[in-house]
């Protein structure tokens, strides 16, 4: 898998590491431009040196953060040419240290050291406020150093006072132009006459850099315009916050902050998202400060519907052939991509989910990092309770709980009657999603399945045995009835709406059906599924999909329903079997497997597709949803070896 620049023009600012940068660039078949643009220059005299030795050596210090790996580099050796290495060290030894990322942790062991504590990815200052949360460390009234580089960072500091630490800090180095300024120079012309394709940057002082010597070179403004042209990519959210402030927008950032990932990554995606960007310009989009929702395609709907009907995901349902085997990712938008947990930590699930155009970012965005065939429409199918008057929390680690569960008939009178305009966010966040989504990618809408629904209603929230839920079906099946019509007419209209506002495809939930025999299935929730499939008034492919349901997938395929979506408990093509070859089918690999390595994804991808052989109509998904943590590396291995490997051997 050799992800290709194909020639386009890349230009990088990083300085300490350029040549590793250019190789990287080269690597990847795009033409470098390396234009060093800053300097770490030590502090000309380091007052701060032996007042930190003194309250090092006398254990005055409570924690000590260490910020970058040069910084520690250089404080070390200040320190040890003044006190020595040994003594150094075993104060060191003694004191609580913090090590912001991996470089401090790397000149740390140079010294035989281990830091105590390490903030995960992707590093920043905001990172080391959340880890002293998570890790309970109690700083009020103790005595934090800081080492710091280039300027102070106020904020910083100032959060760790404001939870009462006393803190002082030691500046190590500071940002200084490079010798030789030149390169950046030709650099800022060249992105001036808007010849450069990609930005690559590094770190937020070379952002303020590149600034000033456009400025002193009369550029700053045509260095603006020629930028609207070019890719701009952030190695991570710190660079990305600068960028943004200066007015520029980011196309991409890795999701692992690192230089490798960055130019990689920017390979992968340099084509289409360059693509993207020049049709926003010439379409009379802006975009030198836009978001993902700004995007117009194209202006015609017509032309716009067409494209879609035909793009290989439509195609897969309607069991055409296609030139390769489509893949999206059941919670493709979730909690396994950082931009996802960023975002989160600013707004709650129910809060994103009610703001269309966040939803509608949010779904772009697993397009655009993922690179998928189909965007799904970031909501909830727990929504709909709300609607009917049952409250609804989504509590951290948790899950969702009901804080009234559906039990007895007096619930269910006092149930709101559903209005579909009470999803009126839904709508919008699906018409925002389709203006701004490439043609190509057909927009899912969903909702849950009646029962899968009812069982959250009725239990409270998940559940093992469904023995509530369970219970009502046995005992009160009158009772029961009415639970599921209300569901069923409430979906149905939903749905329907969900159509009219966009959603090119649907795909029903019924994630926990598999907990039914199929008698039950038959008897309690068949019918329903079939009158809400029948109350869908648009011809439009309907994916139905259940976890566990290896014995009810001859009774899914009586639902109506094009295509069954298939877990990784069945083999595929026994699978099939059950469903009917008359029908499309959506899955299955397991959603573990992506904690293992690229190769061994890849593997298991091939293996299905080989399965599958040249019968048309498969759509790859996991069996389930995507699981928080899992490596966004092995994601992206993923849909790259599906598009690939099914286009070779069809
Ligand atoms: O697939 C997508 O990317 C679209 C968005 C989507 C979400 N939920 C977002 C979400 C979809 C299609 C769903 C469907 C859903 N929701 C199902 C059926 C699919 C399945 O996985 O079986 C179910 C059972 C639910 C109910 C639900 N919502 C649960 C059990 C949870 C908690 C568990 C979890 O994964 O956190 C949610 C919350 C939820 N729904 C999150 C997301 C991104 C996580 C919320 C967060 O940010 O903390």
């Amino acid at each position: 898998m050799e992800y290709s620049f194909n020639g386009l023009n890349v230009t990088s600012f990083e300085s300490r590491r350029s040549q590793e940068i250019e190789k990287l660039i080269r690597y990847h078949k795009g033409n470098p431009r390396v234009a060093p643009s800053m300097r770490e220059l030590p502090e000309a005299e380091s007052p701060d040196i032996s007042s930190f030795s003194k309250q090092l050596f006398d254990g005055n210090i409570d924690l000590l953060i260490l910020m970058t790996g040069v910084g520690t580099r250089f404080l070390s050796n200040l320190v040890i040419d003044e006190f020595g290495r040994g003594r150094y060290l075993e104060a060191l030894r003694n004191t609580n240290i913090l090590a912001r990322g991996p470089k401090p942790v790397a000149a740390l062991r140079e010294l035989n050291i281990k830091a105590d504590i390490t903030v995960p990815e992707p590093n920043t200052w905001r990172d080391i406020l959340k880890t002293i949360e998570d890790e309970n460390l109690d700083i009020e009234g103790k005595n934090v150093f800081v080492q710091e580089y280039g300027v102070s960072n106020k904020k910083f500091t100032d959060s760790l006072k404001s939870l009462g630490a006393n803190v002082k800090t030691i500046t190590i180095y500071k940002w200084a132009l490079p010798e030789d300024i030149n390169p950046l120079r030709d650099a800022i012309k060249s992105i001036s006459k808007g010849k450069e394709d990609c930005l690559l940057f590094t770190s937020s002082q070379q952002v303020v850099n590149l600034l000033k010597i456009a400025a002193e070179d009369g550029l700053e403004s045509s260095l603006r315009n020629g930028a609207k042209n070019a890719l701009i990519a952030s190695i991570g959210p710190t660079t990305t916050e600068t960028l943004n402030d200066k007015g520029f927008s980011v196309d991409y950032e890795p999701n692992s902050p690192k230089m490798g990932n960055l130019v990689r990554e920017m390979a992968r995606s340099a084509s289409s998202l360059l693509n993207k960007k020049r049709t926003a310009l010439n379409n009379g989009v802006s975009t030198d400060n836009w978001k993902r929702v700004d995007m117009i395609w194209t202006k015609s709907v017509a032309d716009r519907k067409e494209v879609t009907y035909n793009s290989e995901f439509m195609k897969a349902c309607r069991l055409e052939k296609t030139d390769y085997t489509p893949i999206w990712i059941m919670r493709q938008a979730g909690r396994f991509l950082r931009e996802y947990r960023e975002l989160r930590s600013k707004v709650s699930f129910l809060d994103l989910c009610k703001n269309p155009s966040l939803s509608a970012e949010v779904t772009l965005m697993a397009v655009d990092r993922l690179g998928v065939d189909a965007a799904i429409i970031f909501s909830d199918i727990l929504l709909i309770l709300e609607s009917l008057g049952i409250g609804l929390e989504f509590s951290k680690g948790d899950g969702p709980q009901i804080k009234k569960p559906v039990r007895n008939s007096s619930d269910i009178d006092s149930l709101k009657e559903f209005e579909t305009e009470s999803l009126e966010f839904v709508y919008d966040a699906l018409k925002i999603t389709r203006k701004a989504l490439d043609p190509k990618i057909p927009l899912l809408g969903f909702a849950g399945a009646p029962f899968t629904v009812a069982s959250y209603a009725i239990e409270g929230g998940g559940s093992k045995n469904y023995i509530n839920t369970k219970k009502m079906m046995y005992k009160d099946p009158e009772l029961w009835k009415t639970v599921m019509e209300i569901l069923t007419d409430s979906t149905s209209k939903y749905l329907n709406a969900q159509i009219k506002a966009g959603a090119d495809a649907i795909q029903i939930f019924d994630s926990w059906a598999g907990c039914l025999s199929p008698d039950d299935y038959s008897k309690y929730v068949l019918p329903y599924m079939k009158k809400l499939v029948n109350n869908i008034e648009h011809d439009l492919p309907i994916i139905i999909f259940g976890t566990g349901t290896n014995s009810l997938l001859e009774l899914f395929s009586t639902t109506g329903a094009n295509v069954v979506g298939l877990d990784w408990r069945v083999d595929i093509v026994d699978g099939w079997e059950k469903v009917g070859f008359d029908k499309a089918i959506q899955g299955n690999l397991d959603p573990a497997t992506l904690f293992s390595t690229p190769k061994y994804v890849a593997d298991e991808a091939k293996k299905i597709i080989d399965k599958v052989g040249n019968r048309p109509g498969h759509i790859f998904n996991l069996g389930h949803g995507v699981l928080p943590n899992t490596p966004v590396d092995n994601v992206l291995r993923l849909v790259d070896e599906v598009h690939e490997y099914s286009n070779k051997v069809r």
